[in-house]
């Protein structure tokens, strides 16, 4: 049985949507587009959703709405996709690397205060929710959240929400990840995301001000879109162009497709904590390998990945388990290789291993296992008594590092 990493539900009104766009003659940005944004800013609680062809577009923007440019310098943590870090070098700006917690492969209070004693005039921070879970935002006095942290040092804060979507924070108050008034967040609907548009992404934001800037620089500065020349009664063709802008605006086929995806994203999360909920049960005990850590309330996850860790003294190293995966047909990934590890962000000469435990403890031994709403019983049955059977082998020595 082959079992992939990861595989796309289009069990929906996906079809009949993008049928409906086709046949109306109006396949860019417009009506399509404005209904996907109002439903999900609706479904996180936030003022403005501003749909865009990626995450990464939605970060660009971002930085620049939050005013990032050359001699601006950003906290990026060192456990992320190389797209968190890449938007502020688009900008001009300095990327700073921070460590990650080792159980959660999050960015702490603890990670992002150590940076922040190293490093002096950080502007902006951007946690990411890693995995699904929320970084913890806010705190008490004993024991505040990185939004605290950034507020008294007035540091702006974007959200990479890539993977953290339908995603609650820890404390009930803060509702969904997007909805917080101090932060800017950006979501990804890219194929293997907890919802998908094929290629695609939302910002999401309660300040007017961001929201207006985002509006106009994802499509070329300009001050009116298509489908707003198109439909009112003055002149069609003027428009004005405020500044040199972005081409990142969503086509109306790709938002039907989001749309659908949105009437089932609650039913997609279910699905996935159900099949984390067999994996912590069927996996517990498995020598060599820990289990993620959950919080108190599983559901506040999305559960876009399930990592778990190869021990340090697991007879065999996470290489070596994905090759004996791979062979019994199973599909895994790796997140992430740390940004400090590759040569774009390792270029300054203090970027080293050893400024980034938490990180490197991680990276040793991570390995996402497949986990999507369509896995069948079989299939899990099949991942599992894999991992256990190869987590059962002899010892072997790796070749790759
Ligand atoms: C943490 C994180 N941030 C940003 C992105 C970029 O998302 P997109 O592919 O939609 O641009 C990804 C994509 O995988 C990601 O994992």
């Amino acid at each position: 049985m082959k079992v992939p990493f990861a595989r796309p539900s289009c069990t929906g009104n996906e079809l009949a949507y993008v049928r409906e766009v086709i046949e109306s003659g109006w396949l860019t940005t417009g009506p399509k587009v404005a209904e996907f944004e109002t439903r999900f800013a609706a479904s996180v609680g936030a003022a403005h959703a501003l749909a865009v062809n990626s995450c990464t577009a939605a970060l660009h923007l971002a930085c620049e709405a939050a005013g990032v440019g050359p001699g601006s310098r950003v906290v990026v943590p060192t456990l992320t996709f190389t797209a968190t870090a890449e938007v502020v070098r688009y900008l001009g700006g300095e990327v700073i690397l921070a460590d990650v917690d080792p159980g959660t492969g999050l960015l702490t209070n603890e990670t992002l205060g150590q940076t922040l004693e190293r490093e002096r005039d950080i502007d902006v921070v951007i946690p990411v929710h890693f995995a699904g879970r929320a970084a913890r935002m806010r705190g008490d006095t004993d024991d505040p959240g990185l939004l605290d942290l950034c507020d008294s040092r007035g540091l702006r804060v974007i959200e990479d929400a890539a993977h953290a979507f339908p995603t609650s924070y820890e404390c009930q108050a803060e509702g969904r990840v997007g909805n917080l008034d101090e932060t800017i967040s950006c979501f990804s609907f890219y194929a293997n995301k907890t919802m998908t548009t094929g290629e695609g992404g939302m910002l999401v934001t309660n300040d007017s001000k961001v929201a207006e800037r985002v509006r106009r620089m994802r499509l070329h500065g300009i001050d009116r879109d298509a489908w707003n020349r198109f439909t009112t009664d003055s002149a069609t063709w003027e428009y004005d162009v405020i500044a040199a802008g972005y081409k990142y605006n969503m086509p109306d086929i790709a938002a039907a497709i989001g749309l659908a995806q949105l009437e089932q994203a609650e039913e997609f999360r279910s699905r996935r904590q159900a099949i984390v909920e067999q994996y912590l049960d069927r996996l517990s005990g498995t020598p060599g390998i820990r289990l993620p850590e959950v919080s108190d309330s599983i559901d506040d996850h999305s559960w876009h990945l399930f990592v778990v860790m190869i021990e340090d003294d697991s007879p065999r190293d996470r290489n070596a388990f994905i090759e004996d995966l791979a062979e019994r047909g199973v599909g895994t990934s790796v997140h992430y290789k740390p940004l400090h590890r590759m040569s774009c962000w390792s270029a300054p000469k203090d970027v080293t291993a050893d400024r980034y435990p938490g990180a490197e403890c991680w990276w040793r031994g991570c390995l996402s296992l497949p986990l999507f709403p369509s896995m069948s019983q079989a299939e899990l049955d099949h991942v599992c008594d894999s991992v256990i059977s190869v987590a059962a082998q002899r010892p072997v020595v790796s070749t790759t590092s």
